[in-house]
């Protein structure tokens, strides 16, 4: 049985869902089946940035390498003002590949392309950080980013510099050009010259996933990629257990690189690339709602990958969906795990702050309609848990050892569950 929030705002509905665990945990009697967890060692971020994964939007798969100017990206702000995406919590602005020019100046600085950004780079930032912005840029660890523009080997200090004087709240560094490096040594001396600047900067490393950098990247990164870009599948990635067209492969390749849930915590994130919502790349409404919804229980970066100057009401409430931001920057920082994965129907689980209550996502990444099954005794043990649809704003109500769902294909389903007594 299930009913909706009567008169309830669907706020303050997901305010009281999101309590929930919490308030359970503290009545006498109620919560004490919950499987005492040793909770993560959390540990300070290393430079005190990115405590929650960074919410924002990236300009590569939103307009490619030359499809924008300082002029697209204040109109991007704007718009992102005035849509509501902003208020919901996408803050950040990332510029990607393409805003360099192909030399550096007579000092050895990169410098921005004088066509895409006449008045230089920090006018832009200024103007973006006036517009209540934070605002991040693309560089590579490599002698070349993958658009062939300068890249910073042997000029980490110099560089890192740089993006401080111009302003930058946030840097991300590419592989390309780099790939007979050994990547922690290369992204600690770039994390460092970052510190020294003495800018509060987050650190975004973007080697997809080689040389492992959930083995290293937590103490010096606010985020690594671990998969190549979700745009396609290369060389080297594995292709099994994939279903659907080519892009819903794509999804789930990154899904499979980004298991590695124990590297997770506040002031780092596992980065399984940009989100491709209401761009054209996916096939259905259904498949955007999964990635949305794997993404915030994974707990990792939420960065658009759409033209924000024209989206449409249908999916800024895709976007804008509150529970995303409850769930993904959930203040204990857990990345959901993958509980069990039977013939394509995933159950996730993501420990949530109040202690007891997990985010959950049922998920069908297979082509036919299946059901997907969660027994508690996986979370906590036997007994009841209370229910509810996070997404649908409804109430399950109270369930005896676990819950299922029948999944249409590409399906997903985000839950929160609290254990009773
Ligand atoms: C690589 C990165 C992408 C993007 C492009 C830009 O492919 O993985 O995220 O930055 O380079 O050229």
């Amino acid at each position: 049985m299930s009913r909706t929030p009567g008169q309830q705002t669907r706020r303050a509905f997901l305010r009281s869902a999101i309590r929930l665990g919490g308030a359970l945990a503290v009545s006498p009697g109620l919560g004490h089946r919950a499987r005492a967890r040793s909770p993560r060692s959390v540990q300070a971020p290393y430079n005190g940035r990115g405590l929650t994964p960074g919410w924002g939007l990236n300009t590569y798969y939103a307009y490619g390498v030359d499809g924008f100017t300082a002029d697209t990206l204040a109109a991007a702000a704007q718009a992102m003002l005035d849509n509501g995406l902003w208020q919901a919590g996408y803050n950040l602005i990332v510029i990607d590949d393409g805003w360099a020019s192909f030399d550096r100046d007579a000092d050895g600085n990169l410098q921005a392309d004088p066509e895409k950004f006449p008045d230089g780079i920090a006018a832009s930032v200024e103007r973006l950080h006036g517009m209540g912005f934070s605002v991040g840029i693309y560089g590579d660890m490599g002698t070349q980013t993958c658009q062939s523009r300068p890249g910073s080997y042997q000029s980490e200090q110099q560089d890192a510099q740089w993006f401080a004087d111009q302003g930058f709240d946030h840097v991300k560094m590419d592989w390309c050009n780099a790939e007979a490096f050994d990547a922690r040594e290369r992204y600690t001396l770039m994390s460092e010259a970052l510190v020294a600047t003495g800018r509060p900067i987050s650190f975004a490393v973007c080697n997809w996933g080689q040389q492992n950098p959930w083995e290293w990247a937590p103490p010096i990164a606010n985020s690594a990629r671990t998969a190549s870009d979700l745009s396609g599948i290369y060389e080297g990635d594995a292709l099994d257990h994939y279903y659907g067209s080519y892009q819903w492969s794509c999804m789930l390749k990154n899904l499979d690189g980004n298991q590695h849930p124990d590297a997770a915590g506040p002031g780092y994130a596992n980065d399984p690339d940009c989100l491709q919502t209401g761009n054209g790349f996916f096939a259905s409404e259904r498949e955007e709602v999964a990635q949305l919804q794997l993404w915030a229980v994974m707990g990792a970066p939420m960065l658009l990958g759409l033209d924000v100057r024209s989206v449409d009401d249908r999916t800024l409430r895709l976007l804008t969906h509150p529970a995303l931001q409850a769930i993904n920057r959930d203040p204990l920082a857990r990345q959901g795990r993958r509980l069990n994965a039977e013939h394509g129907h995933e159950v996730w689980a993501k420990p949530l702050a109040d202690g007891t209550s997990h985010a959950v996502v049922l998920f069908n990444r297979t082509d036919s309609a299946s059901t997907a099954a969660l027994r508690w005794h996986d979370l906590w043990g036997a007994g009841s848990a209370y229910v509810r649809d996070l997404w649908n704003w409804t109430e399950i109500g109270t369930q005896r050892d676990g819950w299922s769902a029948r999944l249409q294909p590409h399906e997903s389903r985000l839950l929160q569950i609290a254990p009773l007594s």
